[in-house]
């Protein structure tokens, strides 16, 4: 059998992106490497892409109306690339987290609609005699519905998790009664259908197209329920958790099709995703487990009316003071930072009390923001000195040895609860400890909660004193008193 040159160069073109592939994920865990492996990354997927499209423009060739499938792929490039293009120019830093749950939405649909393409353009072992052949399409069978669960489950829960990222669904996590055996009952079920329709002959009077409809149709609901079943402060190992389904359902996809490129890039993108939502289970003490089943084990939290006293109020003027007088100050920023854009006047604050001879230094929490490094990029944009920002770990025995810090629009990572109150839905998670300090100044608007929707009794702490308004406001009163 000869092997046409397209289709050898095609081989050759995804081996070749397979390897940029592993040196992008190389080069992007280290901060200084990050932009070389971005290259390879870009350049990987321009490889794969050009191969791809000579392959099906190949395997097009003679057939009748050529024009149409050339004119649909085309079509669709160019509708993709140019929303693509787009929503990336127009997306903020602080909306990325939902943009990249939507996109893996897709992965997740397209996984869908490939493994129902295999489905109907297929056959069905059914009417097959036993030999090696229906061993084949059985095997083919059970790619096609474990794709299409694995597709549909990342589908429904990186809707859910778009929503509540962006706002428009409540974050706090939904607690149906039994959600745990919801969840398994529903794993259970999936199993046995999908054995039903790899086996079945079709005598039962049973379509196999109904049992992969009835395989789809529960996949769809359990991806809901499980990412709503997910509280609020468990979003960042969310979203590295579905980045890990639509790697592992691009790999199904990839053996459907055939596609050695997909199945590797898929078990790449699985894997680490898979990796990533560890560390981060780890580095917020959760547990693995119970994060990516849907919140198994965890308990509806009692609902909150503890009275925790009155809060103090201050004013920009009195926290320049304050500043001129201390020597030692650490600023913790967090989402509100981000959303007023204050890292600019919180870069020449900084500068300006150095300047003074006040040892100024950042606590960076791992999951400040919306996005891990979300902190880290919006200071180094605002050209704050790397080695002054400083790492929780690092950071967190010092607080009591400091006279001022300054919490500007963070609210989750520096709650007293999360290390102090065990019925707190954030209990466990480490937190910076900034009420070891002398004084804190919380920036914020109001007495909202944060992102986990719990509420923060550092506020009515007896060193702690509230300046509210918009943070870049503030600082910017702040540096004119000074
Ligand atoms: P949050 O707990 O969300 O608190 C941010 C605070 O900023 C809010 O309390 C808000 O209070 C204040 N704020 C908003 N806009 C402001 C403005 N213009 N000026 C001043 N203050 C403003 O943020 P955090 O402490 O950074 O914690 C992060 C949370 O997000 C955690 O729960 C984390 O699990 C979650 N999360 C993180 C990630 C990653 S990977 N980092 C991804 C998804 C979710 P007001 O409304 O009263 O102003």
């Amino acid at each position: 059998m000869t092997i046409g040159i397209i289709p050898a160069i095609t081989t050759a073109a995804y081996i070749i992106a397979a390897l940029l592939f592993i040196l992008a994920l190389a080069g992007l865990s280290k901060h200084e490497s990050s932009k070389s492996g971005l290259t390879y990354g870009i350049a990987g997927m321009a490889i794969a892409l050009v191969a791809t499209i000579a392959l099906a423009l190949d395997r097009m060739k003679g057939i009748d109306d050529e024009w149409i499938p050339v004119v649909l792929l085309f079509g669709a490039i160019v509708v993709g690339a140019a929303i693509g293009f787009w929503r990336a120019k127009i997306v903020e830093m602080t909306g990325m987290p939902e943009l990249i749950a939507l996109l893996h939405s897709f992965v997740g649909i397209a996984a869908v609609l490939i493994g129902w393409n295999g489905a109907l353009g297929g056959f069905h072992s059914a009417g097959v005699a036993a030999s090696d052949v229906r061993t084949l399409t059985n095997v083919h069978e059970a790619e096609i519905a474990i794709g299409i669960f694995i597709g549909a489950v990342t589908f429904t829960g990186s809707i859910v998790a778009n929503l509540k990222l962006s706002g428009k669904m409540k974050s706090s996590p939904l607690m149906l009664p039994g959600k745990n055996f919801i969840n398994i009952g529903a794993l259970v079920l999936f199993a046995a259908l999908t054995i039903w329709y790899v086996t079945t002959d079709g005598s039962t009077g049973v379509q196999p197209w109904i049992l992969l409809a009835a395989i789809t149709v529960l996949a769809l609901l359990l991806g809901w329920h499980l990412v709503a079943s997910i509280g609020g402060g468990d979003m960042p190992v969310v979203v590295s958790m579905l980045n890990s389904y639509s790697g592992w359902a691009a790999a199904a996809s990839g053996f459907l099709l055939n596609n050695d490129l997909l199945i590797v890039t898929g078990a790449l993108v699985g894997s680490s995703g898979a990796y990533l939502s560890y560390i981060m289970c780890k580095a917020m003490n959760r547990s693995f487990i119970s994060v990516i089943a849907g919140g198994f084990g965890i308990e509806a939290p009692a609902s909150d009316d503890t009275d925790y006293g009155e809060h103090r109020e201050t004013q920009a003027d009195a926290v320049a003071d304050l500043l001129s007088g201390a020597k030692s100050v650490i600023i913790t920023p967090g989402y509100g930072m981000a959303v007023a854009q204050a890292q600019y006047p919180v870069a020449d604050l900084t500068q300006k009390l150095r300047n003074k001879g006040v040892q100024v230094r950042f606590g960076i929490h791992p999951v400040a923001g919306r996005l891990p490094g979300h902190m880290n990029v919006l200071l180094a944009e605002a050209k704050v000195p790397y080695d002054i920002v400083e790492e929780m770990d690092e950071i967190n025995d010092d607080f009591g040895d400091t006279d001022v810090v300054l919490v500007i629009g963070a609210n989750d990572t520096v709650n007293p609860a999360a290390s102090e109150d065990p019925g707190s839905p954030i209990a466990g998670m480490p937190v910076l400890e900034v009420w070891n300090a002398k004084d804190v100044i919380v920036f914020k608007r109001s007495m909202a909660a944060g992102y986990a929707g719990v509420q923060n009794p550092l506020f009515f702490r007896d060193n702690t004193q509230m300046l509210f308004g918009d943070a870049k406001d503030r600082v910017d009163d702040i540096i004119a008193a000074l």
